[in-house]
């Protein structure tokens, strides 16, 4: 193959030749010239959106770069347009053993063989412990992994893995949940309904309401607003709750997302709404942004096969990403009860950053949430200490429980005896003594992830707790 720089000198005389450019970019992927190939195959893709040379190119300096996911996605484009591209059979090989599914690089690696009979790859074979001569004795197998009949996404986005420019006109699509200051229903719920999480709503006034109340102070100290935060924990801890309250407590905008409300069957049309919900939070910051129950969106894109999904982890992935002057003034906050499923790309700086556990309530969170779930019901006057002590380890959903099913017991005691009938301290020590803390099975399975994941900020915090010798932690149960 001739050398890139000849090349060079040879496209200056002629810009668009397709097959130069090609050529071009063939040779500074073999130089490594990662982000020269990466312009030269888009510059091919500008001039045809469906060139599979082009496509493989950017999918194999993708892989280089250890982008093993926008990779899949690019070479499974190519099999859509061209199902029998044995290149691209033998990268998705690549991609899947690096992956760690051998099952299906030898899928791949056998399809590659059987397509093109001249094919070898040494390297790929010692790895695979399977020589392509021993693939082409295999019957030959439907295509592996069809690709799915997507028409191409939107073009001008070739060389990247998300879309940034939209052609439709500045939206007029708001998610459900959208509150300006001021707004009437926004303060059902404020952080005073919400027992514990001091570190918590400490850390959401220091990132979004401090900076708005006093901004001089934060420009002196050079410090930005907003960011990302996830919150994870087991269930019932109150995630949901004080994501509620954060609408009652900051004095912006507030924007929540449903991931229904993103989800769309057609091509490329879920990454739109998604971009959309973050140009909405830009055009209105400041802002925060909350997305509850992030797990079904924000999986690892390892366990995703689907290249729709894949292409949404990417667009939430680029949306979130720190460098963007335009999320200065937008705090990102997540909840998930399975933080181990989520990508562990969110979780480098710029995205969310920073995680905070949300444990079973302590002894003074437990005190408060019982105050507050005592409020306004009939309840005798009784001394919290014995309920404080005998609802350790149990979440404020299952407190609410203890309280709600003592409510009812004495409310089928008023009727039956057609006198008003308090809920007792007795009462409530009874029904929680039938009940098993929600949080038990929460805690064993995150102790099998937390052993088998590396060392890891964001385990660390789960294995102290577990650790713990107080008896909050409950491990003995
Ligand atoms: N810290 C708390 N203070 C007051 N009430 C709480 C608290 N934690 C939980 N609750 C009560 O439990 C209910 C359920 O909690 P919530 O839905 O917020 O849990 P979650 O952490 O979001 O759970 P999941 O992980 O299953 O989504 C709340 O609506 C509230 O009534
Ligand atoms: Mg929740």
């Amino acid at each position: 193959m001739p050398n890139s720089s000849a090349l060079r000198d040879a496209l200056q005389q002629s810009p668009n030749n397709l097959s130069l450019l090609l050529l071009y970019g063939r040779a500074c992927l073999e130089e490594l010239h990662l982000d020269e190939a990466r312009e030269v195959f888009a510059r091919a893709l500008d001039i045809d959106p469906d060139q599979t040379d082009a496509h493989l190119g950017i999918a194999k300096v993708l892989f280089m770069e250890g982008n093993t996911s926008g990779a899949a996605v690019r070479a499974e484009r190519v099999l859509f347009l061209e199902p029998d591209n044995a290149s691209a059979h033998l990268l998705l090989s690549r991609v899947h053993l690096s992956e760690g599914d051998r099952a299906k690089a030898v899928e791949h690696f056998d399809r590659a063989a059987q397509i093109d009979g001249t094919m070898s790859d040494p390297a790929l074979e010692r790895e695979l412990g399977r020589t392509a001569r021993d693939a082409r004795k295999t019957a030959p197998a439907p295509t592996p992994e069809p690709a799915s009949p997507e028409p191409a996404p939107p073009p001008g986005n070739e060389g990247d893995e998300f879309f940034d420019d939209f052609d439709d006109p500045p939206y007029d699509w708001r998610p459900e949940t959208f509150y300006a200051p001021g707004d009437p229903e926004r303060n059902a719920v404020t952080f005073a309904d919400v027992g514990g999480m001091e570190e918590l709503k400490e850390e959401i006034r220091l990132k979004i309401t401090y900076p708005l109340q006093f901004p001089d102070l934060y420009k002196a100290y050079g410090r930005k607003t907003g960011g990302g935060i996830l919150i994870y924990g087991p269930p019932g801890c109150g995630k949901t709750l004080i994501l509620r309250a954060v609408a009652g407590e900051v004095p912006c905008n507030y924007l929540a997302v449903g991931l229904h409300e993103i989800f769309d069957p057609y091509f490329g049309s879920t990454e739109r709404n998604l971009h959309q919900i973050f140009e909405t939070a830009r055009a209105n910051a400041p802002c925060v942004l909350v997305f509850d129950d992030l797990d079904s969106l924000a999986q690892d894109r390892r366990q995703i096969r689907e290249s729709q999904m894949r292409n949404l982890v990417n667009q939430f992935l680029h949306e979130m990403d720190g460098i963007r002057a335009d999320n200065q003034r937008i705090l990102v906050i997540g909840a998930t009860n399975q933080p181990w499923a989520l990508d562990p790309a969110f979780r480098r700086p710029g995205r969310f950053d920073q995680a905070i556990f949300v444990p079973p309530p302590d002894a003074p969170a437990r005190a408060q949430i019982i105050e507050l779930l005592a409020k306004d019901k009939p309840i005798a006057d009784f001394d919290a200490a014995a309920l404080i002590e005998a609802t350790n380890g149990f979440s404020g959903a299952d407190l609410k429980w203890v309280f709600d099913r003592a409510a009812e017991l004495a409310l089928s005691a008023a009727i039956h005896t057609g006198q008003p009938v308090p809920i007792t301290l007795e009462l409530l020590l009874a029904v929680t003594a039938t009940h098993k803390p929600t949080t038990a099975e929460w805690f064993e399975g995150v102790r099998t992830h937390a052993q088998q994941a590396a060392p890891d900020a964001f385990f660390n915090e789960v294995r102290k707790f577990l650790a713990a010798p107080s008896p909050n932690t409950k491990k003995d149960r």
